[in-house]
């Protein structure tokens, strides 16, 4: 077992790979054979060597899917932070990989735990201005589901929901932009709504070399699926779209997302499918080469 332990790390140092931090989205967990796990699977087929570390957030699998509709997202960014800082094939950085909402959460911990460094980002359908609207779920979840969509009925921004309902900590009420501004309990954090930005958060993601922001084109989970490469509703307004570039969080340069781009580290790639349900040979095509490092 030990010697086994061994030729695995000696083999994840030979390969040359960066390692890869995996967080899993909505209804998933780190290591479900069925979803994450068969992605896994592929990348170190096709990178042989290649560490990945999927985070589990709790102390099994059960309790990981749970704390992705349950725990507060702060306390989840914290334990993420940990877990990566703990793991010493880390330490000389990694890649980072959020699928759905674990992309915005890998956003946040870029921008609060610089160490040990991620360099590339993906964010494979994350929801980086929120969302508005709860039209899917996952049908193998139903009763979360539920539970969810009666919780936001209840009072998205009450202070008990905003701490115990994941999916209401970045949820985005456009049409009363100031009760979203004051009350969202982590996008409004890490998009710095309540402040100007914050120099720390902002140098810590320009530490980046690239964030890549995959948008689905034919989501019909996301509302709206143009957050998923920054944009949102303008405030006041359901229909109409701003794109990242228009955007306040771009203009006022609260996350240095204005320099990132100008510096082209931002890269908007569009997959042509539903929520997450991109083919083996698209990811192989357009993901792969961040995480091999063969990108152009
Ligand atoms: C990280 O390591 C410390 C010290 O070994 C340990 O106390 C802590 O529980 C670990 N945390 C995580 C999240 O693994
Ligand atoms: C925003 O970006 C889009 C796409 O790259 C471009 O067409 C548009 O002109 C930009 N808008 C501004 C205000 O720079
Ligand atoms: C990297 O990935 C691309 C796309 O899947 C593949 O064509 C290439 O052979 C890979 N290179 C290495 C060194 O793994």
């Amino acid at each position: 077992m030990l010697i086994a332990l061994f030729f695995i790390y000696i083999l994840a140092i030979v390969s040359g790979y960066v390692p890869l931090v995996i967080w899993h989205g909505m209804g998933d967990s780190c290591c479900n054979p069925l979803s994450i796990g068969r992605i896994i699977v592929d990348i170190k087929h096709m990178a042989p060597g290649i560490y990945v570390h999927s985070l589990q957030i709790g102390n099994d699998i059960v309790e990981d899917t749970e704390n992705g509709f349950f725990m507060e997202v702060n306390k989840q960014i914290e334990i993420a932070c940990n877990i990566i800082r703990n793991d010493t094939q880390l330490r000389n950085g990694y890649n980072a990989m959020g699928l759905s909402q674990g992309g915005q959460f890998l956003r946040a911990v870029a921008q609060r735990c610089p160490q040990p460094s991620m360099k590339i980002l993906l964010s494979v359908g994350g929801q980086h201005q929120g969302v508005f609207g709860f039209p899917r779920c996952n049908a193998d979840h139903s009763i979360f589901c539920e539970l969810i969509r009666d919780s936001i009925n209840l009072g998205v921004y009450s202070n008990f929901i905003q701490e115990h309902v994941v999916q209401a900590e970045y949820w985005h009420d456009s049409e009363n932009e100031p009760l979203y501004i004051q009350k969202s309990n982590f996008l409004a954090l890490i998009n710095h709504e309540r402040d100007v930005g914050n120099l720390q958060d902002k140098n810590n993601l320009q530490k980046l070399t690239l964030f890549i922001l995959v948008m689905f084109t034919k989501d019909t989970m996301v509302e709206p699926k143009e957050t998923e490469w920054f944009g949102f509703y303008a405030p006041g307004n359901t229909k109409k779209l701003i794109p990242l570039n228009e955007s306040a969080i771009y203009l006022e340069d609260r996350l240095g997302l204005k320099e990132m781009n100008d510096a082209k580290k931002l890269r908007f790639i569009a997959c042509p499918s539903d929520h997450l349900e991109f083919s083996n040979e698209w990811f192989m095509e357009n993901l792969m080469p961040y995480i091999n490092g063969t990108y152009q």
